[in-house]
């Protein structure tokens, strides 16, 4: 098993307040997708996780409240690799937002 806590690719420390900020995050259900949703939630971020898994984006998001209760982070489900889940992925970002500040593709 990998060590994301070593491989996270800048200090978590670095990261700003993001407070009112908006996030993608794809892949955020596992891996690095997932270290970053919890950092950048910790840090006041919207993150939107999106992959092709419900029950693992659904166990994601508990585990990132586990670590901060007040976490706003919502999953979309989507498959990179099926253009109409793409499309009805970006509709369904859409209808609850107007804005997008940070777009994580993994
Ligand atoms: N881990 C590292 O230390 C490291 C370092 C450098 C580079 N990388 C690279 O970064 C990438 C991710 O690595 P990782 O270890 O974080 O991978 P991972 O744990 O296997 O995560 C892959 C993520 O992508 C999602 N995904 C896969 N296929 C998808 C599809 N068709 N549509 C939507 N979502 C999809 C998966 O969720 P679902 O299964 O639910 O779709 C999962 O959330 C890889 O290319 C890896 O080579 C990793």
């Amino acid at each position: 098993m990998k060590n994301f806590k070593t491989a996270f690719p800048y200090p978590p420390s670095s990261i700003p307040n993001l407070a009112g900020k908006i996030a993608i995050i794809t892949g955020a259900n596992s891996g690095l997708g997932k270290e970053n949703a919890i950092h950048f939630a910790a840090k006041g971020c919207k993150v939107y996780m999106l992959s092709r898994s419900v029950a693992k984006m659904e166990s994601a998001i508990q585990e990132i409240k586990s670590k901060t209760p007040e976490a706003q982070v919502e999953a979309i489900q989507c498959d990179f690799t099926d253009m109409d889940s793409v499309v009805k992925a970006t509709k369904a970002f859409k209808a609850k937002e107007t804005r997008l500040d940070i777009l994580m593709l993994k």
